[in-house]
């Protein structure tokens, strides 16, 4: 069985596509791992880091992204074929990693995300705005993968409800700073909320925290490290506590400049040691959180 699990915060910048595209390559080039990656996000992020951008052009030319799920759904057309949009064998490392694929997202999202919650309004036959993605991605093509990656945009929006709906877990990235973390426990409600509300029409529903991945981790500041310490003492308080928070990950990632530099997918690079290995704490982190992961998505 795939295990799908959606990253998100409600904070912009914190590490959600960067660990999206980071666990992805680990879990494909390092454990044999077959990954589908699906970019939520209008923004683009992870399909830029994935594919360069003549691919992704050709894909949005042929109506192969999630801009035109969405909007098949709005304008009651069909255009869209989800095994057709799925790009095979992406990534910048030794010209793309063959157990990796990418559902890409397009920037003409932004356009049309303001309609995406009308759509059972404006055409009665669609499915309801949270279910769009799960009516294309069946659980057969789920248990062609070992993990299906959803990187969201910084909001608990109807595009994120899509990932969330489908998903069985979910996993947060944060900053170790007050600004970052502060949504934790909304973002816990919101996604319980929701949770029970799926439960009404699909009572085997049962999302669940992965945890908390802490990354840009400035040993030197305080504030991260104080707000490490935080974290780590919230998630063990009983559930039921207000304050309570995820499972923080054992390891964090630092905050280096290469990060940023290995996103650019023109760089041509042949291993993970030459696409991470620049430190060995960012390196062995990856490979740490990646086993992890492994682990709690059981
Ligand atoms: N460990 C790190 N050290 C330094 N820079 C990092 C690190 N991780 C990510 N970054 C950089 O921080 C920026 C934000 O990261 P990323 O895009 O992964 O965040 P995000 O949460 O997906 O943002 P958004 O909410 O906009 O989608 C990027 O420029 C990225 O390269
Ligand atoms: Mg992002």
């Amino acid at each position: 069985m795939g295990k799908v699990i959606s990253l998100i915060n409600l904070k912009g910048g914190v590490g959600k596509t960067t660990t999206t595209v980071a666990l992805a390559e680990f879990l494909t080039f390092e454990k044999g791992k077959k990954v589908l990656v699906i970019d939520l996000d209008p923004q683009t992020n992870a399909t830029v880091m994935l594919i360069n951008q003549k691919v992704w052009k050709k894909a949005n030319d042929n109506k192969r992204t999630i801009h035109q799920m969405f909007l098949d759904k709005l304008n009651n057309t069909d255009y869209f074929d989800i095994r057709k949009s799925i790009i095979k064998g992406v990534s910048s490392i030794n010209g793309g990693i063959p157990n990796l694929d990418l559902l890409p997202s397009s920037i003409d999202l932004l356009d049309a995300q303001d309609r995406i919650p009308m759509i059972n309004q404006m055409n009665s036959f669609a499915p309801s705005p949270i279910t769009v993605l799960a009516n294309c991605l069946t659980q057969e093509l789920i248990d062609e993968y070992d993990y299906i990656l959803i990187d969201c945009p910084p909001n608990l929006g109807v595009i994120t409800l899509n990932g969330i709906y489908l998903s069985d877990y979910y996993l947060i990235p944060v900053v170790a700073d007050i600004l970052s973390t502060y949504g934790i426990p909304q973002i816990k409600d919101r996604i319980n909320k929701v949770s029970d509300n799926i439960k009404l029409i699909n009572r085997t529903y049962n999302i669940k925290p992965l945890g908390i991945v802490i990354t840009k981790y400035r040993m030197q500041s305080r504030m991260h490290r104080e707000t490490r310490d935080d974290l780590i003492s919230r998630s063990k308080l009983p559930e039921t506590d207000k304050s309570s928070v995820p499972k923080v990950f054992k390891d964090y990632i630092k905050e280096t400049t290469r990060i940023s530099e290995s996103t650019d997918i023109d760089v041509k690079i042949n291993t993970l040691k030459q696409k991470y290995g620049y430190s060995q704490q960012v390196y062995d982190a990856y490979e740490s959180i990646t086993n992890e992961f492994i682990l709690r998505a059981k």
